[in-house]
């Protein structure tokens, strides 16, 4: 009775083949687990080809880009290709008003022209090992928590110091199933990496925040950069005398297009998901957490809103900034109406009881996670406010938080721990007061500030807050005008200057008499000292337990393939190009072309122009080798691939592993994919590698960089990976 159980139930969670896409595989198991279903999907390759240690595979053109995006290598010369709003800082940071790449684009004419960018790293995966029966050797069920971390921990350095690596190698261990299984990556780090070329934002940030998380798409989303190396085509610092990196493998690009049903697959380096979370977390993010973060930015939102439609200067500034903040706040409201469109949490209560029915363990974990996420509940709500809040929307408090750490570090680690932690500072800060206008930062304070103080149970409210009974008129904004008129950090120039002064007692001296700043930091201790702790005695409870509830659920449907959540680490993810139906009555197709850039076309609007020689392009309509089989120019496609943020840059590779284009976004009704994807209506978004090669091509006619890269026909000769030249 029992297997016939199990059966039933893996079928119910089984992914039927014609609709794959939920899951993000660790390389090194899709022998094991997805090789048979990716090739009954089309898929010509085998896993071999997509991850090997022993010879060049598609792994070894995969980078985790500066740690927060993809990118892939795309010539043999190190030429990497990403998203523009992954190269986003750097673009920006070689861009001033006289040359500004941001708006122009930019296309290096030779390697001479490249630009350089401090800091800037990417990291590529050597080899992957299943390390966890090391990291778990002595961890018994009985342990407390304490016990079996520092078992754990001691297992952790013996497993990375086993390792024979090279001193430019790295091996990094992380816990995967929330500390079931353990997995360490051997990476390489080049830190040399130039920037090569990016079209401008009216084409890699069509549609900007309007687009943004949407479709129909037609944004050009890429920027190209090159991965430098020393003569010994080894990782080096910055240097004249490096040479482009010569890749074991680097991705062949596609001329042939894509159409529905088409194989495709992701691969590269998503950030977080919670895939695996009870009932009870689904329910607080979505009638709690959720809906006070999404008012809280929708609040700051509308005062930048205002400030930048009436002022030209004020909008300049805060256009990166707006676009941040709206970024997550979109993604949240899609997500919660994706949640609650796909009856969600009716779905975790259904799997909870089938759980509980096939293994009795499950059921005090359940009860126990009831009572711990009720528990947790006002501290969770309570942190969301503070760091929207404090550390996050009012830049000033944020900026306030900053120095304190700075002057933290002087107080522990003298002279040499302030200056090494002003080094990364400085930078940092003199970038944000470039963008700093002091009334509106007022005006966020004062709606935030007010949020915080009428929302949050009063323990945890600081005393500058708290006005006793009887209400008072104008509280908040009386106190920021005395806060504000009169503080350091409003001024950009003075903060330098106090950092500089070559007496840290006087900065310290001056900070404490800053009325703004010993707000921040009273509110800083009052919350690390209330809810801080209560927060994290609960949350060490719950993950400890989502550990046992993990395993209760792979060990109750033990043929159930269950993939881990993204923890920034490689992933491969496949589905098909398909279109979805947004609502009722309407259907998407997959693709979209540069009739669609014109149709949203309006002349000098910041997010929908369209630069002339573009126009031109069109009018002309001549694509070459570019156009779809219709004869049109192809600009986005979707796709049922299982991505979250950190798959941005990542490559969309068809069934012969070449490059058919650039994951760059989701839409926006299947944004709840990082808590429980569905096929339905989930897709990641991809501009067409064709659309990238005829802006590079025929719009900045850069056709030396095409004549790097390796073009091919794979629809037309239906070979198997097809091999790069060298
Ligand atoms: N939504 C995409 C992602 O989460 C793109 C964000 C960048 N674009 C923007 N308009 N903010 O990163
Ligand atoms: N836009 C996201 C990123 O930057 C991708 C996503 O969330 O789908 O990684």
């Amino acid at each position: 009775m029992k297997r016939i159980v199990t059966i039933f139930l893996s079928v119910i969670f089984m992914i039927p083949t014609a609709f794959a896409g939920e899951g993000m595989w660790l390389p090194l198991l899709l022998k094991s687990l997805n090789e048979a279903e990716m090739q009954s999907m089309g898929m010509k390759l085998t896993a071999e080809d997509i991850y090997s240690v022993n010879q060049g595979s598609l792994k070894d053109a995969i980078v985790h880009f500066g740690g927060f995006c993809t990118g892939e290598l795309i010539s043999s010369n190190g030429l990497l290709l990403t998203n523009h709003h992954c190269g986003y800082s750097e673009i920006q940071s070689h861009s001033s008003l006289e040359n500004n790449l941001l708006k122009d684009g930019f296309w290096a004419q030779d390697q001479s022209e490249e630009l350089a960018n401090p800091g800037l790293f990417v990291r590529l995966i050597d080899r992957i090992d299943d390390v966890s029966a090391k990291i778990l050797d002595g961890v018994t069920p009985e342990m407390s928590d304490s016990e079996r971390q520092s078992v754990i921990d001691k297992n952790l350095s013996a497993v990375k110091s086993s390792y024979t690596i090279e001193e430019f190698q790295d091996v990094m261990i992380r816990p995967f199933f929330h500390g079931n299984q353990y997995f360490a990556f051997v990476t390489t780090v080049y830190n040399d990496v130039r920037l090569v070329g990016a079209p401008p934002e009216s084409i890699g940030k069509f549609g900007a925040d309007t687009d943004n998380w949407e479709w129909p798409r037609h944004t050009g989303d890429f920027s190209l950069f090159r991965v430098y190396a020393g003569p010994d085509n080894k990782p080096a610092e910055y240097s004249e005398d490096n040479v482009p990196y010569q890749p074991k493998h680097h991705l062949p690009i596609s001329l042939d297009g894509v159409s529905e049903g088409d194989f495709t697959m992701v691969f590269g380096f998503p950030g977080r998901t919670n895939q695996y979370l009870p009932s009870f977390a689904v329910e607080q993010l979505l009638n709690t957490l959720n809906p006070a973060k999404i008012s809280i930015r929708e609040n700051a939102l509308g005062i930048v809103d205002e400030y930048m439609r009436n002022d030209e200067s004020i909008r300049l500034k805060y256009a990166s900034k707006f676009a941040s903040i709206a970024n997550y706040w979109k993604k949240w409201i899609g997500e919660s109406s994706g949640l609650t469109r796909t009856n969600a949490l009716d779905k975790k209560r259904d799997f909870e009881a089938k759980l509980v029915a096939q293994n009795r363990s499950a059921s005090p974990i359940l009860k126990q996670f009831e009572q711990l996420y009720d528990e947790i509940e006002p501290y969770a709500l309570t942190q969301d406010y503070y760091r929207e809040i404090s550390g996050r929307n009012v830049e000033a408090l944020r900026i306030a938080g900053l120095l304190k750490r700075l002057v933290d570090r002087y107080d522990s680690n003298g002279q040499e721990g302030y200056d090494l932690f002003k080094g990364r500072l400085e930078p940092f800060l003199m970038d944000l007061y470039k963008n700093y206008e002091s009334k509106v930062d007022k005006d966020v304070f004062v709606a935030l500030v007010d949020m915080y103080r009428t929302q949050v149970d009063a323990k945890y409210i600081p005393e500058a807050l708290q006005i006793g009974m009887k209400p008072i008129p104008n509280f908040t904004q009386n106190l920021a005008d005395k806060l504000y008129g009169s503080s350091v950090l409003t001024d950009g120039d003075a903060v330098m200057r106090l950092m500089n002064n070559g007496n840290v007692e006087k900065m310290k001296e001056t900070l404490a008499n800053d009325g703004l700043y010993s707000f921040a930091t009273d509110w800083a201790d009052h919350y690390n000292s209330t809810c801080a702790p209560e927060y994290t005695r609960v949350k060490t409870q719950i993950d400890s337990l989502q550990r046992l509830y993990m395993k209760a659920q792979m060990d109750a449907f033990p043929d159930h393939k269950f993939y881990p959540d993204a923890n920034s680490t490689m992933r491969v993810t496949y589905g098909q190009v398909n279109g979805y139906q947004p609502k009722d009555g309407v259907q998407y197709v997959p693709v979209t072309y540069l009739d669609g850039v014109m149709e949203k076309y309006k002349p000098g609007d910041y997010e929908f122009d369209v630069p002339k020689r573009l126009i031109e392009l069109y009018e002309e309509g001549d694509y070459g080798d570019y156009a779809d089989t219709n004869g049109k120019l192809p600009i986005c496609f979707l796709g049922s691939n299982h991505t979250t943020g950190g798959n941005s840059g990542s490559p969309a590779i068809d069934a012969h592993g070449n490059l058919i284009g650039l994951n760059f976004d989701r839409v926006w009704e299947g944004t709840m994919s990082d808590i429980n994807y569905d096929v339905s209506i989930c897709r990641n978004i991809m501009v067409d590698a064709r659309y990238i090669l005829f802006v590079v091509d025929k719009y900045a006619g850069a056709s030396h960089l095409i004549d790097e890269m390796t073009l091919v026909h794979p629809k037309q000769t239906n070979e198997k990976l097809i091999k790069p030249r060298k």
